[in-house]
This record gives C-alpha cells, structure tokens and sequence, in this order.
C-alpha cells in the first residue's frame, strides 16, 4: 500500500462509521461540488478541492516521500510533532508518520467537520435549526481559535527529511464513535455505572486506568439511571456548544458519553442534570486508531506505536498465529 491508498482507506472507513450515515456523507459531498461549480475563479482558487472528495479535511496527506515507496512500517501515534519526526528518521526504517490529532492545514481546517456534530445531535432529537445554530456559533469560535498557530512545524521537518507525513482525525474518530454506540445498543446498560464497567473491560480503557487516565464521572452518581445514552462527544473535531445540554436534556438525553471535557461544558451538562461519562481522551483517540491500524497490520504492515497510542490489536489470529511459531522452536 502507498501513502495516499492507506489515507484512501481510511477515509472510507471513515465515511461506513460515520454517525450520520453514508448517504448523508455523500449527499453533504454532492452539495459542496455543486457551490464549488456556481464559484467564481477568484473563489474557487482560493478554495481547497481536497473537500470535494474528502469529507473530513481535520485528516489529510501532509506529505508523501519523493521516493513514495510500499508502506512495509508505520510510525504512529495520538500527537506527531518535531520530536516523532526526529524519531522516524532516527529509526531509519520509517515508511510513513501517522498522527491522530491535525497538524498544518488539517488543524486550521479542524472546524470545517464540526456540522457533523449538528446532525448527530439532530438525531437524538434536538430541532436540527437548534442544534445548527449552537454548532455555528462555535465553529466560528474554533476556526478563529486555531488560525493564529504556527501549525506547519511537524510537516516541515517531514519535508526536509522526506518522510511521508499523514493524520487521521475525524477518520478514526468516527471508528470510536460507532464501536461505542454499537456496544451501548447491544449491551443496553440501565444504570451509570453499568457504562463505565462496559468502558473499563474495553482494552485501551484498562490500560488507561493503569496510566491514571481511566474512565470517570464528571457529573451525576454511579447508581443513577442512564436514561437514553447519546454518543454526541466522541467525533466531529472538537468541543461542541456549552448551551446544548438543556436542549438535550429536553430532547430525553439522560447520559453523554464523552472523549473529554472543559469545566464550562462540565458545569452547564450538571445543570441540566445529564450524566456525563467521560471515557477518556488518548484511550478513546487509541482505540479509533488501532480499529483502523489493524486493517493496515492485516496488509502486513508494521505498527510502531508512540506518542500517548495505546496500541491494542484486534487481530486475534495474528496474534494467536505468533505464540505457535515460538513454540516450534522449542
Ligand atoms: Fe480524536
Ligand atoms: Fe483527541
């Protein structure tokens, strides 16, 4: 696989995990090819065409090598910055640096994959134009929040070095996002508590407790009800409206599971009495990741894990494939 298919794959699985289905995917596409082609040249010089076939542009290809080879090992992990750079090249056999969180244009983009967050909300039952007009607000917020930082630094080192360069956001994001809601519709647990013992038996999650990172209650008690448990904070690049709770909370939302959280958000969820289960953040970054690693590993492609990745494979025949050459030898 090069760069641009591994990029290519992820982005398709992406797109089958994504909350609002495929077809809204597609249609959200069809729209902005369609505003593209009503442009003026001066707009549409200025506009970035990666969006016409990439839903997620918080997740790009920075930079693919010159000498663009077979991806046969994969530096990967949650934050890729100068140091992970250094550590490719350093390490000599890298093929490719894969990050999670946007670096470059991907970060100064990282509000762009925000209305995702509408529609999911939409779909719990909150008035779309209501859920609209909150997530507006704070993507204006965050793009203006981003847009001083010297964000290029890693993929330049990357340039300079000649090492393909991609990350992965909302791609992988939507993997956790999808393994979460799946579990809670087939486990359907009642109780607070029942949630987090369903989180804490998730690998990553167990090891996240060994790091002192583990999941936990930001408001509300173990022994409450659960009510309905809506997956709302998991994807769609970063922290949504604090004034969206009461409106949850009306729409019949009991329980957020989230990646993490502010203290304002923390507050205004308390005061419309939703639990809030935070899962955590590199554990739950982690496990979107590897959802899509282990597709790469399956290619016999070699992980190497760093930068906060708890890295936990899924492919257990792989891994019980492994034990049985050493024993042979024996
Ligand atoms: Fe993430
Ligand atoms: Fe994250």
């Amino acid at each position: 696989m090069k760069t641009q298919d591994i990029f290519a794959l992820a982005t398709k699985m992406g797109i089958d995990a994504d909350l609002r289905g495929r077809q809204a995917v597609e249609k959200m596409l069809k729209r902005k090819k369609e505003l593209y082609d009503k442009m003026t040249p001066a707009q549409k010089k200025e506009f970035d065409t990666e969006a016409l076939t990439n839903p997620y542009i918080d997740g790009r290809v920075h930079y693919v090598s010159k000498k663009n080879p077979d991806v046969k090992k994969v530096l990967a992990g949650i934050d890729m910055e100068g140091d992970e750079v250094l550590l490719a090249d350093r390490l000599g056999d890298i093929d490719l640096i894969m990050a999670h969180h946007p670096r470059g244009k991907a970060l100064a983009d990282l509000h762009d994959v925000m209305h995702l967050q509408a529609e999911v909300i939409a779909g719990y039952g909150v008035p779309i134009n209501v859920a609209e007009a909150l997530t507006f607000e704070r993507i204006d917020e965050v793009a203006r929040g981003v847009h001083p930082i010297n964000h290029t630094r890693p993929m330049d080192i990357a340039r300079i070095l000649d090492i393909s360069y991609i990350n992965t956001h909302t791609q992988t994001d939507n993997l956790v996002a999808t393994f979460l809601k799946n579990l809670i519709t087939k486990k359907k647990p009642e109780y607070v508590s029942e949630i987090l013992d369903l989180l804490k038996a998730i690998p990553e999650y167990a090891e996240a407790i060994k790091q002192g990172a583990g999941p936990r209650l930001f408001t509300g008690k173990p022994g409450n009800r659960a009510g309905k448990i809506a997956v709302t904070e998991i994807t769609g690049g970063t922290e949504g409206s604090t004034q969206i709770y009461e409106k949850m909370a009306a729409a019949g939302v009991g329980t957020i599971i989230a990646m993490h959280q502010s203290e304002e958000h923390k507050k205004q969820a308390a005061a419309a009495h939703i639990n809030i289960v935070i899962a955590g953040h590199m554990s739950s970054d982690s496990l979107g990741m590897n959802l899509l690693l282990d597709e790469l590993e399956k290619k016999g492609i070699v992980i190497i894990p760093c930068s906060g990745l708890i890295r936990v494979s899924r492919n257990k025949n792989t891994a019980r494939r492994k034990p049985a050459k050493k024993s042979s030898k024996r």
